[in-house]
């Protein structure tokens, strides 16, 4: 962050407090997972892009995902037309652009959630094309989506445990109370509750996920999206709607990931956070990539700045259309 004066008293706070079990960011939101320690968060791919092509679908030196011409079209709107797009292992890639762009249109695509009408998509050199989401998340792929798919009327424990391995919901919630299934069940709700932990979520476990604010959905999200230990962790505006202590928060979990050697990409409109956090920018605009690059050097891309930040390059990045 170019700015971090307005964390900085919470994170102060909120450290102080750690050694209560009670975290004062829960109060403003929850999650407040120390954002103090977490300034130095090692990047393990650190100089990685240094010799990568900054353009639309370059190579990158260790590719964990490719899509080739992959297009989505709904009537007669084309949504999604990309050409070509490499993502490199182990760095956090962000995805920006105008609303309308087609960011989540093309996320469904990735994470089997919808289905292009042409076009192709590798995760780690194997197709899949035609594999549903369930099937991905074991093939080590999950994502998070824009708007919080919580299910209100379990509590969050439960929403942290739909997140499990070869775990289709209602199969689920039948076998939790099949005593076969106690053994895994018990190894399924540590891993939960150690999560939860994480995320300094463990206060709220046994509420509703219901009861949550916008800010502890998007922790519980990312939190559940961690039960399949995945390497590839997709994130739709993960700070979207989250007040700023706990953005800071949000933010450090991320690079967490990073640090653990997971790849992370993630949509967002704030260019702050995408400087302060990711290794590589791509630009999406009308469904195609228009450009690619390290984020200093997106941010100072004069055609990606007159024509996606404007004036709105310290707030975020929506377009405003002309009446
Ligand atoms: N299911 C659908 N049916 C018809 N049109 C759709 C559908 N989903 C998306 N679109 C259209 O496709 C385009 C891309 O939408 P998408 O939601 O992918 O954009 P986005 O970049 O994620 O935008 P935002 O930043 O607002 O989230 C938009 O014009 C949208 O209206
Ligand atoms: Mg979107």
């Amino acid at each position: 962050m170019t700015d971090n004066s307005d964390s900085t008293d919470s994170a102060e706070l909120e450290q102080g407090d750690s050694s209560s079990g009670i975290v004062l960011g829960a109060t403003a939101g929850g999650g407040g997972a120390g954002s103090a320690e977490m300034v130095n968060i090692p990047n393990p791919i650190e100089g990685i892009f240094d010799n990568v092509d900054p353009t639309p679908g370059s190579k990158k030196p260790d590719e964990i995902l490719v899509a080739k011409n992959v297009v989505r079209r709904f009537g007669g709107l084309t949504a999604v037309d990309v050409a070509e797009v490499r993502i490199q292992r182990g760095a956090i890639t962000a995805l920006i652009g105008p609303n309308g762009a087609g960011k989540t249109t093309f996320f469904n695509l990735l994470t089997g959630f919808d289905a292009p009408d042409e076009g192709h998509v590798e995760l780690n050199g194997t197709s899949i094309d035609g594999v549903a989401s369930h099937k991905l998340a074991a093939r080590g792929m999950v994502r998070t989506f824009q708007l919080t798919k919580a299910l209100s009327k379990l509590t969050v424990l439960d929403n942290m445990k739909l997140g499990a391995k070869d775990q289709p919901g209602e199969k689920f919630l039948t076998a939790l109370f099949t005593p076969a299934w106690r053994g895994r069940e018990n190894k399924v709700e540590a891993q939960a509750r150690a999560l939860l932990d994480r995320f300094n979520m463990t206060h709220m476990a046994d509420e509703f996920a219901g009861t949550l604010s916008g800010g502890q959905r998007k922790l519980v999200e990312m939190a559940r999206a961690l039960m399949t230990e995945p390497e590839l962790v997709m994130l739709d505006e993960p700070m979207a709607g989250v007040n700023p202590a706990l953005t800071q928060s949000l933010l450090g979990h991320v690079k967490q990931l990073r640090a653990e050697g997971r790849t992370v990409i993630f949509v967002e409109h704030d260019m702050d956070v995408v400087r302060d956090i990711s290794d590589w920018v791509v630009v999406m605009a009308e469904g195609k990539i228009i450009a690619e690059g390290t984020p200093d050097a997106i941010a100072a891309n004069q055609a990606v700045v007159d024509a996606y930040l404007g004036s709105h390059h310290d707030t975020d990045l929506t377009f405003e259309e002309e009446e």
